[in-house]
């Protein structure tokens, strides 16, 4: 069948029957997205379409003979309970909302070599062994590549079908005769549709395959994941619509050099988005971080600098150390270097320690890094980083350590309450950080604070802050 195509301006809507670089209408360069005509399509397409719906009189009729349908109140609407797949995996699970629901459409970036393909053949290969079909679709590594990281990761994961190939619709036709309860894609990018002239990876193509797969997955009860690559920025690479598209945006991070690794939903329509699951990568695959606290209080140095931060995952709390390195800067500007934290944070903070903590900053190069590869993406970070800058600065370790502290900063320098105390003055206890640093109300057994400059006095000996008023 003769390829029918249009070009759709992402800018400003102009469509068009060829392609140009530069858009008629708005004069934008590089803004013309190749798609699909509606209505257009391969014979072995709609045929299988029409199998996965049944060939009712709602399939490909004429609108002529389409039965009119109304609309109904939504409690007359008979809603089965989410029945959803256990993947073996706690922590990926639990970042899910409770496992893979079917037809559910999940979407699992993260950078090159970060462990994508590790923790979905994992998945894949509990599942295939607690009885369900599974199927693997690798379009970036042969079969027998999939093969020896699959013998690494266990027997589960090698009773796993796979099948290496790049073409969409053999693809669907696999997923349509396989008929898996979970199917993985590696990676969307990779999978290429013979309807769309453009490249594999394309805006285009990425749309056009995830659009397939989702209309094939839906139907079927079929729960992809579908792998995506990230960009250099760390964002995830196609389409925002990809996003858009799927029920869940997982991401999953951390550092190359460590074995730590996150894995964070971006978005979840079956479940919450402050999940975060902890692993570490293995010869025999990704294991749960179980004791991650416990591991990051040990590893503490409690040096000058070094503060640990009572955070919350999601619903659990989790102690990490804030590292931070305070140097004489040789550049006009000086470097504001962060891993772990917002970066905008970290400017905050220091305005305010500047400004109301009188520990100024301006000459000097600021490092600050959250140990062990985690992310930590909540106000409650702020105080930590703070108390972690001034010590630094001053060269002085905190008081009594071992000790812990969380809070937001406000720009007016008070130290603001932030969600879940009682949880976060728990998991210090239990892991020995009896004295926490908090905002008031946080709750019996924490040294309260009410603005920065109470929490820097709690914090750091007194000479040291005489110093510290002396130099700003
Ligand atoms: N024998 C091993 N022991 C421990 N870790 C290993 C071993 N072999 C591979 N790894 C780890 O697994 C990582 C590769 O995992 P994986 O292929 O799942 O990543 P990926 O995110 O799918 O990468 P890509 O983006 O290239 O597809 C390596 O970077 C390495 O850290
Ligand atoms: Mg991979």
């Amino acid at each position: 069948m003769a390829r029918e195509t249009a070009y759709t301006c992402s800018e400003c809507g102009l469509q068009s029957a060829q392609w140009h670089g530069k858009c008629p209408g708005c004069e934008a360069w590089n803004t013309l997205i190749e798609e699909r005509v509606a209505g257009v399509g391969s014979a072995r397409a709609s045929a299988r379409r029409s199998a996965g719906r049944g060939a009712g009189p709602g399939g490909s009729g004429a609108r002529s003979r389409r039965p009119t349908l109304a609309a109904r109140p939504l409690r007359e609407v008979g809603a089965t309970p989410l029945e959803r797949m256990a993947t073996g995996i706690g922590e990926l699970d639990r970042v899910l909302g409770g496992g893979l629901v079917p037809g559910s459409l999940v979407l699992l970036g993260g950078s090159p070599g970060i462990g994508k393909s590790t923790l979905t053949n994992m998945a894949l290969g509990h599942l295939a062994e607690s009885g369900r079909r599974t199927l693997y679709v690798s379009g970036e590594e042969s079969a027998e590549q999939v093969r020896l990281r699959a013998e690494r990761l266990g027997p589960g994961a090698l009773r796993v079908p796979i099948l290496a190939e790049t073409d969409l619709d053999t693809v669907l036709d696999a997923i349509a005769a396989e008929a898996p309860a979970a199917c993985v894609i590696d990676s969307v990018q990779t999978l290429h549709s013979g309807e769309l002239s453009g490249a594999p990876g394309s805006v285009g193509q990425v749309r056009e395959v995830a659009g397939q797969i989702m209309q094939l997955a839906k139907s079927r009860g079929t729960a992809v994941i579908l792998v995506g690559h990230v960009t250099k920025e760390g964002a995830l690479a196609g389409p925002r619509v990809l996003e858009h598209l799927v029920d869940c945006v997982l991401q999953f991070e951390g550092e190359r050099e460590r074995p730590y690794r996150e894995l964070r939903a971006l978005k979840n329509r079956f479940g919450s988005t402050n999940e975060a699951g902890l692993f570490e990568m293995r010869q025999g695959g990704l294991v749960e971080v179980l004791d991650a606290s416990a591991r990051f209080v040990a590893e503490a140095t409690r040096a000058p600098g070094s503060v640990v931060l009572a955070a919350m995952e999601g619903s659990r709390p989790l102690l990490v150390e804030v590292q931070a390195l305070v140097a004489p800067s040789e550049l006009e500007q000086p470097r504001r270097v962060v891993s772990g934290l917002d970066r905008n944070r970290l400017a905050l903070v220091l305005a305010i320690l500047g400004r109301h903590g009188r520990i100024g900053t301006g000459g000097s190069d600021v490092f600050v890094n959250v140990v062990g590869g985690v992310r930590v993406d909540e106000p409650g970070c702020d105080l930590a980083v703070a108390l972690a800058v001034a010590s630094a600065s001053r060269g002085v370790p905190l008081l009594r350590t071992p000790r812990a502290c969380f809070g937001e900063l406000g720009l007016t320098g008070e130290l603001r309450w932030v969600g879940h105390p009682e949880r976060r003055l728990a998991e210090a206890a239990k892991h020995g950080c009896g004295e926490v640093i908090a905002p008031v109300d946080s709750g019996g057994g924490a040294c309260e604070a009410a603005t920065l400059a109470d929490a820097l006095a709690l914090a750091l000996p007194a000479g040291s802050r005489a110093l510290a008023e002396a130099a700003a």
